[in-house]
């Protein structure tokens, strides 16, 4: 039986998504894995705000594609890689509304025991790169889930002091203060890598 990876995402401008296509690249290449991408939805008053930026508007069209994410989704799911850009050092609101809508879940236990881990995306190096993943790790850990971090062993890119996103919390990327930054070739391997990790250790949780 297939180990069933999902990726739900939140991206305004873009850069979180394309951390999420690499994850997926990354646990797709892992045999005998089903890998589904799923946007976390928008708010309806962040889409107000934002509406009028070309860069958002056409970061949400490149996404559109993908399905907004369910409960079914999670339930579906041996391991759930999560994806948010930083807001203030923390997940987004956009993230947190969906996971504070999973009260039956939790109450049923149906995500514990499922593998989990989180990518993210900051505009500055010190803006959040560590926060935003430690932080989104007390709901997960509420919810059961255990988490998978990004081991330096395989990741020596993240042994650095070069500018890049990433941290053994998980892959990110920086998207600079204007937006124009897009994620280098270091933080998309970071992200494959931690795809193939949660594919791998879902499948022996699961037993196979
Ligand atoms: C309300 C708000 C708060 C933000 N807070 C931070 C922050 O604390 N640190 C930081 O580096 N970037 C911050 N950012 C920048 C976003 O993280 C950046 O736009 C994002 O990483 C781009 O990813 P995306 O293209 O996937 O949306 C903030 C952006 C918004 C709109």
């Amino acid at each position: 039986m297939a180990t069933n990876v999902l990726i739900p995402f939140y991206s305004s401008y873009g850069h979180t998504y394309q951390m999420a296509q690499a994850v997926a690249e990354g646990a797709e290449g892992v045999e005998d894995t089903d890998v589904q991408l799923r946007r976390i939805p928008e708010l309806e008053g962040a889409r107000q705000a934002m509406s009028g930026q070309d860069a958002y508007v056409q970061a949400q069209e490149a996404m559109s594609e993908h399905p907004e994410v369910t409960h079914d989704d999670l339930r579906w799911a041996d391991g759930i890689i999560w994806g948010s850009p930083t807001r203030y050092g923390n997940m987004t609101a956009q993230m947190k509304q969906f996971i504070d809508s999973t009260g039956a879940l939790w109450q049923n236990g149906e995500l514990e025991g499922k593998a989990t881990a989180m990518f993210t995306s900051t505009a500055t190096i010190h803006g959040g790169q560590e926060t935003t993943i430690l932080t989104s790790l007390v709901p997960l850990l509420h919810l059961g889930m255990i988490f998978v971090g990004l081991p330096y062993g395989e990741n020596p890119q993240i042994l650095t002091t070069d500018g890049i996103g990433g941290s053994p919390y998980g892959p990110a990327t920086l998207a600079g203060g204007d937006g124009s930054r897009q994620p280098v070739e270091e933080e998309l391997l970071s992200a494959r890598n931690l795809g193939r990790r949660v594919a791998n250790v879902s499948a022996r949780l699961k037993g196979l």
